[in-house]
């Protein structure tokens, strides 16, 4: 069956991986990309699936109702894969009405663009909200986990944001019967995740022998999922997930954070033939994020036992490819950094 799909955030981490995805596997859907190539928005992290026939860029603004709905009216959509947002806690702390606009008016936008286009046909439509696990808030306790009934707890600016777009997506299928379903996901690393986040901003800081910043004491808990498999459990909810559901996604991966950077370490210093105890000696700790949530933690037996999802790398393995890239691909990490990956629209596209 062809379709057209709508895929917000697209240059971003994760959408990058769910664009290449579904216009690798569904020739017979056309994807349109939307993006407003923000600082996180970068072209070059989808420039092997660009020439594709059955692939188009659409640069714009979630927020922008005129020219969202002008591209809703011209392609007609029959889905939307929602992932743009801000999704960087720490910039939330330091410039909430961001995360407000994009996160919450910026879904409110895409959901009633949706909602006009569709009317009350909604034969065949979807709209998939990808959301965080962070909605949730902090766990305290070894033995509990978030599942898909876990009272909405944020606590950060991020969170709160994310937690209002999830309340507006159901409040549209409860209200308007739009076709709705929804993910939270633990947290992703893998290629092409800005340097900002953890992973990524250590594994490069270690190239560059600069400090390591922990956080606190480091004793921060997260369950970590590879990128490409939170791609492939969005392509099984698409397709197969249950109207008005939610469905969480996990890695059953937990570490501490101080755990997760010593073994961060030691990787680095056996492929960058360092002797061992090097990179550790960057280690710095620096005051605490402010609110920081102590543990996240899935469970994913309803995605497991309704869809048959699970995880397909094992940790060391997905954190030895995802190392393996970044040392691979130390111009891309040089250009984000630089900022001349912002080039790459004006030279790709803005004048055709
Ligand atoms: P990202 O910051 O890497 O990418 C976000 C993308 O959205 C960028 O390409 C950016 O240009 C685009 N964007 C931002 N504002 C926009 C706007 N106003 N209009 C159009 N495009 C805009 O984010 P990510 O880490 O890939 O996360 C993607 C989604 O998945 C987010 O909704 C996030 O909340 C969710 N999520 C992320 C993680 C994680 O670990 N990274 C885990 C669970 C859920
Ligand atoms: O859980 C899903 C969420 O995971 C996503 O919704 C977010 O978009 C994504 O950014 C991520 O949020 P976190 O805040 O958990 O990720 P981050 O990589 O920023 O931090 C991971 C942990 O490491 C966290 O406990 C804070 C700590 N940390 C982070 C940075 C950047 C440090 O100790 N030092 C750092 O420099």
């Amino acid at each position: 069956m062809s379709k057209r799909i709508l895929i917000t955030g697209g240059a971003g981490f994760i959408g990058s991986h769910v664009v290449r995805l579904f216009v690798n596997k569904y020739p017979n859907y056309t994807i349109f990309n939307l993006d407003k190539l923000t600082y996180a928005g970068n072209l070059e992290n989808i420039k092997d699936i660009e020439q594709k026939e059955n692939y188009t860029f659409l640069k714009g603004d979630i927020t922008d109702p005129i020219y969202i709905q002008e591209i809703f009216q011209k392609y007609q959509f029959d889905g939307v894969i929602h992932l743009a947002a801000e999704s960087h806690v720490d910039r939330s702390i330091t410039n909430p009405m961001e995360f407000i606009m994009t996160n919450i008016v910026g879904t409110a936008t895409l959901l009633n663009a949706s909602k006009a286009l569709w009317k009350d046909n909604f034969k065949d439509k979807l709209f998939y909200h990808v959301s965080t696990d962070e909605v949730y808030g902090s766990l305290h306790n070894d033995n509990e986990f978030f599942t898909e009934q876990t009272h909405y707890d944020p606590q950060s600016p991020y969170s709160a944001s994310k937690a209002s777009s999830d309340h507006f997506v159901r409040a549209y299928h409860n209200t308007y019967k739009m076709p709705v379903v929804l993910s939270n996901c633990s947290n992703n690393y893998g290629q092409n995740q800005f340097p900002e986040k953890l992973i990524p901003l250590f594994i490069n800081n270690i190239r560059n022998n600069k400090p390591l910043p922990v956080y606190g004491k480091g004793e921060n808990i997260r369950d970590w999922l590879y990128v490409v498999d939170h791609a492939r459990a969005i392509d099984v909810i698409f397709h197969q997930g249950k109207l008005g559901e939610t469905y969480n996604i996990g890695g059953h991966n937990e570490w501490t954070n101080i755990d997760l950077i010593h073994l961060l370490c030691k990787i680095m210093d056996k492929k960058l033939n360092r002797p061992e105890g090097t990179s550790q000696k960057l280690i710095t700790y620096v005051q605490d994020r402010a609110g920081h949530d102590l543990r996240y933690a899935i469970d994913a037996t309803k995605i497991k036992n309704k869809l048959g999802w699970e995880p397909s790398l094992q940790f060391d393995e997905g954190l030895n490819i995802t190392v393996d890239w970044y040392l691979e691909n130390t111009e891309w990490l040089e250009s984000v950094t630089s900022g001349n990956y912002q080039n790459y629209y004006e030279q790709q596209y803005a004048n055709k």
